[in-house]
């Protein structure tokens, strides 16, 4: 896991150090430490991300005691949890021994419906969504988690098989750099994929106390973000899933 780590601020490589009976990833160049938590290497500093960041990381905080039972809710008026998860998973192919990356994990339940046999990576602004994720998961999966931010992944060019993301882009402040980075983290043929809710989706919400504030009505409509893929990205294929309340936008890196 250490050759695929580098740096979210330089790019440098990274090497585990104990100090004072904790463990650090150093970069090997510039001596920056991020610290390792419970397992987890901690690549933000909380405080100080950008505002839309800031504002997920609490908000997640607040809500990971809760976060499952909200989504159990909501999927069982739509049919049951795994049947719609499945209309964007099936999309995602991992074959055996793939690495696969998801970027936002939240507490992990994409990943219990994907094939044990691969080696999964997460994810996360939010810690709290991170240490749920690792008790949902257990030793169902091989993984390994993270925290940081989706438009500064602490990984090499070309580490994953797979990258993905879920219900998380309509929030970001900087789309593009967020995808550009899964594009660079994803090895020459990789599979990508990314859903979110559409507009319909967003607007019902609108009217529920919880997501008010999430998604206020002076934001622009959303819209899937086909045009900011890179200029190579290829089999390009836009679909909308769940009566037309997500899309689900597919793409390669070109082998
Ligand atoms: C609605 S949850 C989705 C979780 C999971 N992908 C799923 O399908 O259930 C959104 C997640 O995105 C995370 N998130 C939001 N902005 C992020 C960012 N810029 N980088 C990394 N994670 C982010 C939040 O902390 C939260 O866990």
């Amino acid at each position: 896991m250490l050759s695929l780590l580098r740096s979210p601020v330089n790019g440098e490589r990274l090497e585990l150090t104990e100090r004072a009976g904790e463990t650090h990833l150093v970069g090997t160049d510039s001596g920056t430490s991020f610290p390792v938590r419970d397992g987890i290497p901690v690549f933000i500093d909380p405080g100080r991300l950008n505002a839309a960041n800031e504002k997920s990381r609490i908000y997640y905080d607040i809500l990971s005691p809760f976060y499952q039972l909200t989504q159990s809710v909501y999927y069982n008026l739509k049919g049951g949890e795994e049947q719609s998860r499945n209309e964007y998973l099936k999309y995602v192919e991992v074959e055996n021994g793939d690495s696969v990356l998801e970027v936002s994990i939240g507490n992990g339940v994409n990943i219990k419906y994907l094939p044990a046999n691969a080696e999964y990576f997460g994810v996360d602004v939010s810690w709290g969504q991170l240490r749920r994720c690792r008790q949902n998961i257990g030793a169902d999966r091989n993984i390994d988690l993270f925290q940081a931010e989706a438009e500064h992944l602490p990984f090499c060019d070309e580490a994953f098989n797979v990258v993905f993301n879920v219900a998380s882009i309509n929030y970001f402040e900087n789309k593009k750099k967020a995808i550009d980075e899964m594009f660079r983290v994803a090895k020459p043929g990789a599979r990508m994929m990314i859903a979110d809710e559409t507009e319909k989706a967003a607007h019902a919400h609108n009217k529920l106390p919880l997501f008010r504030g999430f998604f206020n009505s002076s934001r622009d409509p959303i819209s899937p973000p086909i045009d900011l893929l890179p200029s190579d990205a290829t089999e390009i294929r836009l679909s909308e899933i769940r009566q037309g309340l997500y899309y689900c936008l597919r793409f390669r890196k070109p082998a």
